[in-house]
C-alpha cells in the first residue's frame, strides 16, 4: 500500500509542477514530459483502485467523505506522513497544524465515474482541467496549512463545477458541517483572494528579510574594507573552520549586521528545510519530478537514504563494489585486452558533467604522492569535444591493444559523446577487430538499455540513477570508474569519505557555522544585492587547474535561471558568472581588471602543505611558500588598495597618481586546506556543490534542472539534417529551409567552401594522427 501512496504522491507532485501557473489554459500545450506524466498518473490511479484506505483518523475520514459527497466520485486520499513537513514551494519547514495538513496529499480520480462533471481521462486532456484546479488546491493545502478542509473544497470550486455540483447536491458538507452552496461559494472566493495574495508573496524578494537586506546595502556601501579590517571582533566573527577547512570571509563587503540579515534571509527562505528535503530524497527537482540525492553516492555502506520508498545506499554500494572489483582486475592485469595485453591506458569519453568533474579530480590528484604512486605506469585521458581535433588529441599515440575506452553519459544520447563513442569503437575495431569491443569498451550510464543497444555487454556497464544530476555526478560511477581505473579504488574511497564529511556538516551544522551555507549566502549577497555579476575562483595550487571549469558548469548550469520554482519570472538576477585560473598565473593575466577595473568578488583557495616541495639553497622561502605569499598578499591588496596620499608620499609623479591608485574595498574570501589529497579534495568539491545549492535554495529557483541547454540542441539537430540534405542534393539552402537569411548565408558559405566533405555512406576517414 505504501508504494501505491508514494506513486500517487509522486504523480501528483509532478502534476502540481506543471499546473501551478494560474494562466495555464491549454494543458496539452505543455509538451515537456506530458505523455509520460499522464501515463504515470493513470498507472498510479489504476494501482490505487480497490485499496482499502485506513480511515481511523477523523480528519482523513472527513476529507474522504467530503470529496465523495461533493463530486460523486471515487475519492482517493493518499496519506504520506512526512518525517519533517516541508512546503516544497517556499521551503519553509512546517510545524503544528501546517505539518499535519501536509500529511494529506489528495488525488481525486474517477473509476469511470466523474469528478465535478469531468471524468478523469477527460480531465487529463482538458485545458484548465479539474485536475489542474485540484493540484492547485493541493499545493495550497500544503502552503496554507490549517485551512486544509476549505482548500480541499476549493479544489472543486470552479464556478462551472460549482454550478453542476449545486444541481446535483443542494447542500454540501463543509468542514464536516452541513452548509449551503452560497456559504461555500463565499468561503471559496475569500480563500482564493487570500491565496492570490499568498502566491504573490511566494517570491523570496517579496519577504521582509529580503527587503531588510536591500535596505542595508546603502549602509555597507558607506564602509571600506581597510577600516573594517581594523575591527578584530568583526574578523573573529567572520572566520569558521570545519574538518580542517578554514574559511575567512572578513574581506567581504559585509558587517556583522550583514551576516545577521543574511542568516535571517536563510531562515526565512527555509534553507534548513530545503537542505533536509534534499538529503531526505524529496523530489525537489520539481520540473523533472526527481529527487536530488548525489549525497547518497558517498553515504557510508550502512546508511539509509530513502528515495521512492526504498533505501538506495545498498544499490550505490553494489555499483561501487562492482567498480572496485573491475578496476582491480584491470589494474592487476587479470583483465586483458583482445591480444592478451594488460590495459594501461584509459580514455574517458563524455562531456559536461560527464567530463569536467572527473577531469578536475584527475588533475588534482595527478601530483599527489600517494595517488601518483598508485597511478604509476598508467595513463588517463579525456575526450569531451566532438571536434575531431580533440579526438586526435585524445587517441593519437595510444596503443589500441592496451587501451580501455570508458563511455560516460548519463542519458547515453548526447550527440557529441555518442559520435565520439562510435569513433572510438571504429578506431578500436579497425585495429583489433569487432570482438575486441567486449574487452576494450565499458560504459557508465543511467540508460542501460541504450548501452546494450550500442553493443556493449551489460556486464561491462556501470549504472547510476536519475536522482544524480550530471554536474553533481563526480561521486557516481561517472567519476569513480575512470578515476579508480587510474588511481585505484582505495584512493577514490578516501575522496568519497571527504565528500561525505562535508555533506554531514552541511546537513547538520547551524547556518551560522555552516561553511557551504555561508558561502552560498555570501554569494547571494555579492551577486544579487551588491550587483556583482561575476565571481573569480582563484586556487593557489596548480593541481586545481580544472577547478574553475568544473565549478563553471556546476554553478552556471544550476543557478543560471530566470524563474522561481513555481515558474514566476524573477525580478532579480540569479547565478553569477564564474571564471578562474590558478595563482599566480592569473595575476599575470586578468588581475589588472580585478584590482583597478570592475569589482569581482574573488574566492582564494590555498593549501598549507604542498603536494610537491621545491627548495633551493639560498632562497628565503620554498617555491610553495613563494606561491602562498601571493595567496596572502592578493586579498589585502584588493581589500585595502593604495590611496593617492600614500603614492604622493612615495614620490609618485602627479601625472601617474591616478593611474597607480588602487581603490581597494574589493571583496574576497579565503579558504585554506591543510593539504590537497583525495580526502580534502572531496571536502572541497562537496563544499562547492552545496554552496551552489544554497544560493539556489535562497533564490527559490530549481538548481537541478537545465532546460536552458535544450533549444540549442534541437536547432543543431535541424541544422544537421539540412546540412546532410544540402550535401546530398547539391541544393543551396534557401528561405524554405526554415532558417533566417543570415543563417542560410552562413550555412551556404560553409557548404560551398568545403567541397571535400564526405558524402553520407563514404568509408571511414581518419586523419593521419589516427591512422594505423
Ligand atoms: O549540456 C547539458 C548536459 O545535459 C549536462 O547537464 C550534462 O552534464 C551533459 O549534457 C552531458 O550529458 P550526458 O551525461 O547525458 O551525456
Amino acid at each position: 500500500m505504501m508504494s501505491t501512496v508514494d506513486e500517487l504522491c509522486e504523480a501528483l507532485e509532478v502534476w502540481r509542477c506543471y499546473f501551478q501557473a494560474p494562466d495555464i489554459e491549454d494543458a496539452s500545450a505543455h509538451t515537456p514530459p506530458w505523455e509520460p506524466l499522464k501515463l504515470r498518473l493513470e498507472a498510479a490511479v489504476e494501482a490505487a483502485r480497490g485499496v482499502q484506505w485506513a480511515q481511523e483518523e477523523a480528519g482523513r475520514t472527513r476529507i474522504c467523505w467530503l470529496l465523495a459527497e461533493a463530486g460523486d466520485a471515487l475519492a482517493v486520499l493518499a496519506f504520506s506522513p512526512p518525517q519533517q513537513a516541508v512546503d516544497v514551494a517556499s521551503g519553509r519547514t512546517l510545524q503544528g497544524p501546517a505539518a499535519a495538513a501536509c500529511s494529506f496529499n489528495c488525488v481525486v480520480c474517477g473509476s469511470g465515474s466523474t469528478v465535478g462533471g469531468y471524468s478523469l481521462p477527460k480531465a487529463i486532456g482538458l485545458s484548465g482541467s479539474l485536475l489542474y484546479r485540484f493540484a492547485l488546491g493541493w499545493q495550497h493545502l500544503v502552503v496554507a496549512g490549517g485551512r486544509e478542509l476549505r482548500l480541499c473544497v476549493q479544489a472543486f470550486g470552479s464556478d462551472d463545477d460549482e454550478e453542476r455540483s449545486t444541481k446535483a447536491h443542494p447542500t454540501a458538507r463543509y468542514c464536516g458541517e452541513q452548509c449551503s452552496h452560497a456559504d461555500w461559494r463565499a468561503s471559496h472566493r475569500r480563500v482564493c483572494a487570500e491565496l492570490a495574495a499568498e502566491r504573490h508573496m511566494s517570491l523570496i524578494s517579496d519577504i521582509p528579510q529580503w527587503k531588510a537586506l536591500a535596505d542595508h546595502v546603502a549602509a555597507v556601501k558607506e564602509t571600506h574594507l581597510k577600516d573594517l579590517l581594523q575591527d578584530d571582533a568583526r574578523t573573529e566573527a567572520m572566520i569558521r573552520e570545519e574538518g580542517g577547512v578554514y574559511l575567512d570571509f572578513c574581506r567581504q563587503n559585509a558587517t556583522p549586521e550583514t551576516l545577521k540579515l543574511l542568516l535571517d534571509l536563510g531562515e526565512a527562505a527555509g534553507l534548513k528545510g530545503k537542505i533536509e528535503a534534499m538529503f531526505a530524497g524529496q523530489r525537489i527537482n520539481a520540473t523533472e519530478g526527481r529527487a536530488v540525492l548525489h549525497t547518497a553516492l558517498r553515504a557510508p555502506r550502512g546508511a539509509d537514504v530513502q528515495e521512492g520508498g526504498r533505501n538506495v545506499v545498498p544499490e550505490v554500494w553494489e555499483v561501487l563494489d562492482k567498480i572496485s572489483a573491475f578496476t582491480e582486475r584491470v589494474r592487476s592485469g587479470e583483465w586483458k585486452g583482445a591480444t592478451g595485453k594488460p590495459l594501461t591506458n584509459v580514455v574517458s569519453i563524455g562531456i559536461g558533467g560527464s567530463a569536467l568533474g572527473p577531469l578536475f579530480v584527475h588533475t588534482a590528484l595527478s601530483t599527489e604522492p600517494d595517488a601518483m604512486a598508485a597511478a604509476s605506469g598508467r595513463r588517463l585521458s579525456f575526450l569531451a569535444n566532438v571536434d575531431p581535433v580533440d579526438t586526435v588529441r585524445a587517441l593519437h599515440g595510444l596503443d589500441a591493444e592496451t587501451t580501455l575506452v570508458v563511455i560516460v553519459s548519463k542519458t547515453f544520447t548526447t550527440a557529441e559523446t555518442m559520435l565520439n563513442a562510435r569513433t572510438a569503437r571504429a578506431w578500436l575495431t579497425e585495429r583489433l577487430g569487432a570482438d575486441a569491443v567486449a574487452k576494450h569498451m565499458v560504459a557508465v550510464s543511467t540508460n542501460l538499455k541504450a548501452v546494450a543497444d550500442f553493443g556493449l555487454d551489460p556486464a561491462n556497464a556501470f549504472g547510476f540513477w536519475d536522482w544524480v544530476g550530471g554536474r553533481f555526478s563526480v561521486s557516481s560511477a561517472v567519476g569513480v570508474l575512470p578515476l579508480s581505473l587510474h588511481y585505484g579504488f582505495p584512493v577514490m574511497e578516501r575522496f568519497l569519505q571527504g565528500m561525505h564529511a562535508m555533506d554531514t556538516h552541511y546537513r547538520s551544522a547551524p547556518l551560522a557555522d555552516n561553511l557551504p551555507a555561508l558561502l552560498g549566502l555570501l554569494n547571494v549577497w555579492n551577486s544579487t544585492f551588491l550587483g556583482h555579476a561575476t565571481t573569480a575562483l582563484l586556487p593557489y595550487q596548480q593541481a586545481l587547474q580544472h577547478f574553475a571549469p568544473h565549478i563553471q558548469q556546476l554553478s552556471m548550469e544550476s543557478n543560471g535561471k530566470g524563474v522561481a520554482l513555481d515558474g514566476t519570472p524573477l525580478p532579480f538576477e540569479t547565478g553569477e558568472i564564474d571564471f578562474g585560473e590558478p595563482g599566480t598565473n592569473g595575476q599575470h593575466s586578468f588581475y589588472q581588471l580585478i584590482h583597478q577595473g570592475r569589482v569581482i568578488p574573488a574566492e582564494f583557495i590555498g593549501v598549507v602543505r604542498s603536494q610537491q616541495e621545491v627548495y633551493l639553497q639560498g632562497e628565503k622561502v620554498s617555491s610553495h611558500e613563494e606561491l602562498m605569499c601571493n595567496f596572502f598578499a592578493q586579498p589585502d591588496a584588493l581589500a585595502c588598495g593604495k590611496d593617492a596620499e600614500t603614492l604622493r608620499a612615495e614620490g609618485v609623479p602627479d601625472q601617474l597618481v591616478t593611474h597607480k591608485t588602487f581603490s581597494g574595498n574589493r571583496p574576497s574570501l579565503s579558504i585554506l586546506l591543510p593539504e590537497l589529497n583525495a580526502y580534502t579534495l572531496g571536502q572541497l568539491l562537496s563544499l562547492y556543490e552545496h554552496r551552489v545549492a544554497t544560493s539556489g535554495f535562497v533564490w527559490g529557483i530549481n538548481s537541478f534542472d537545465q532546460w536552458g541547454v535544450e533549444l540549442g540542441k534541437v536547432l543543431a539537430n535541424k541544422v544537421r539534417g539540412k546540412v546532410a540534405e544540402a550535401r546530398a542534393t547539391g541544393r543551396p539552402l534557401g528561405a524554405d529551409d526554415g532558417f533566417c537569411s543570415s543563417t542560410s548565408r552562413l550555412l551556404n558559405r560553409f557548404l560551398e567552401s568545403k567541397p571535400q566533405a564526405p558524402q553520407a555512406g563514404a568509408p571511414h576517414n581518419f586523419p593521419p594522427g589516427l591512422r594505423q
